[in-house]
């Protein structure tokens, strides 16, 4: 018979069990993985660790350089994503992933100062917080390492926003650098948002306890391999994040974008239209000239925002094009069918257009989620 967990004995293993599990989200990072574990070593010496690096299937090789030194070294793992990206949600995955008592979160790239772990660790331990967060503006730390001076102002902007929603005073709730203990984590996990670059944000956001949060100061040191992965598109799920949270999860923020997409698209259609009017096509062929556009638009726009994480390349974006299309002239037919039978039976235009309008986009929206964009097809 199987022992239980309880009762099963202790492994007495060579390498006691971890008690801080350390985890690294990497994309191409391969020059920094070999340099990061010995940075690790040196800095934990006397500490049970391991390190997960969390790689989303990096192009430059990433995965396979953290797993030829997990061949080597027990202490340390690799967690290889394939058909997704995100530094948040690689961080969620990586902590549950996880088993120690306590856990870090510390960037692949060098920049944070791995001396501060032991210190965060002692934190926790002594039971002085539940979180510690490695801060570039309390005592001792500094930003220098942000490249450029819109970065600075960029941080401060977000920064300054955040202190409106969070209700505990940090001096630094943009950092990607904290540690915590793994149970109040895995509480959390199920209400995470999971967007963007922003874990320490979310979790303290999302978590329903109220942890004490201890900053210490740390130097955020200039990268010297790779590059940053920060884009335009991040920021914009920095605000979907906070969307999120301040809509305490109620809508999903898919279905914000797909609107906000919808919009847009509504936009295009009208420039179009009244271009190609100008131009002298008749009525219909305008319209359709500036449907077919709009069309195309809300399709690359959904592919590349909305539904980023499941993007379509090559022959599955042509094929998904076609479904879009087919799904979304069914959604116009009974947008038009059900505002032209309103109409006719209480006669107000404008409730009878929207009503027709919102049904149209409920139906674009779920039937696009389920048929155009699902999980993994071939
Ligand atoms: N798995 C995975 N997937 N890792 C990622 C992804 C992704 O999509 N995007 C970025 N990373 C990894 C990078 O490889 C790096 O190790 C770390 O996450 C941080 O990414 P950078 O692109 O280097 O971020 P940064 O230097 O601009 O910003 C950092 O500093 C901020 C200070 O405000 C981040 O650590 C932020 O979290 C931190 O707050
Ligand atoms: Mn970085």
């Amino acid at each position: 018979m199987p022992t239980d967990v309880q009762t099963r004995p202790a492994v007495e293993a060579a390498q006691p069990a971890a008690e801080l599990s350390i985890v690294i989200p990497c994309y191409n990072e391969r020059a920094n993985v070999g340099p990061m574990v010995d940075k690790l070593d040196a800095a934990l010496a006397g500490i049970a660790w391991e390190a997960i690096f969390v790689d989303d299937d990096s192009p430059d090789g990433t995965a396979d350089a953290a797993r030829a030194i997990a061949a080597r070294d027990p202490r340390v793992r690799c967690l290889r994503r394939i058909g997704r990206r995100g530094l948040a949600s690689a961080v969620i995955e990586g902590v549950l992933a996880s088993s120690a008592r306590y856990f870090a979160v510390i960037d692949g790239d060098l920049q944070h100062d791995e001396t501060r772990l032991p210190q965060m660790l002692g934190l926790l331990r002594d039971g002085r917080a539940d979180v510690v967060v490695a801060s570039r503006f309390a005592e001792g730390g500094d930003a220098a390492g942000l490249s450029a001076a819109w970065r600075h102002r960029l941080s401060a902007v977000g920064i300054a926003l955040v202190h409106r929603l969070l209700p505990v005073k940090l001096s630094d709730p943009m950092s990607g650098f904290f540690a915590a203990r793994r149970d109040l984590f895995e509480q959390t996990a199920p209400r995470l948002t999971g967007q963007g670059f922003k874990i320490l944000l979310d979790f303290l956001l999302s978590t329903r306890a109220a942890p004490v949060v201890a900053e210490i100061g740390a130097r955020f040191r200039p990268r010297t391999e790779g590059e940053s992965k920060l884009s335009i598109l991040v920021m914009v799920q920095f605000g979907a994040l906070l969307l999120d949270k301040l809509l305490h999860g109620m809508v999903p923020l898919r279905f914000l974008s797909f609107a906000g997409v919808g919009a847009v698209g509504l936009a295009v259609h009208y420039v179009v239209l009244s271009g190609s009017l100008s131009a002298g096509l008749g009525f219909g062929a305008a319209q359709t000239v500036a449907t077919i556009f709009a069309m195309l638009g809300n399709f690359q726009l959904n592919n590349v925002i909305t539904y980023r994480d499941m993007r379509l390349r090559g022959r599955r974006l042509w094929r998904g094009l076609g479904e879009f299309m087919v799904v979304c002239g069914v959604g116009a037919a009974a947008n038009i069918g059900i505002a032209r039978t309103l109409y006719s039976e209480n006669d107000g235009a404008i409730f009878a257009g929207l009503l027709g309008a919102a049904i149209g986009l409920v139906w674009n929206y779920a039937v696009s989620s389920t048929l155009v964009w699902r999980a993994r097809r071939r």
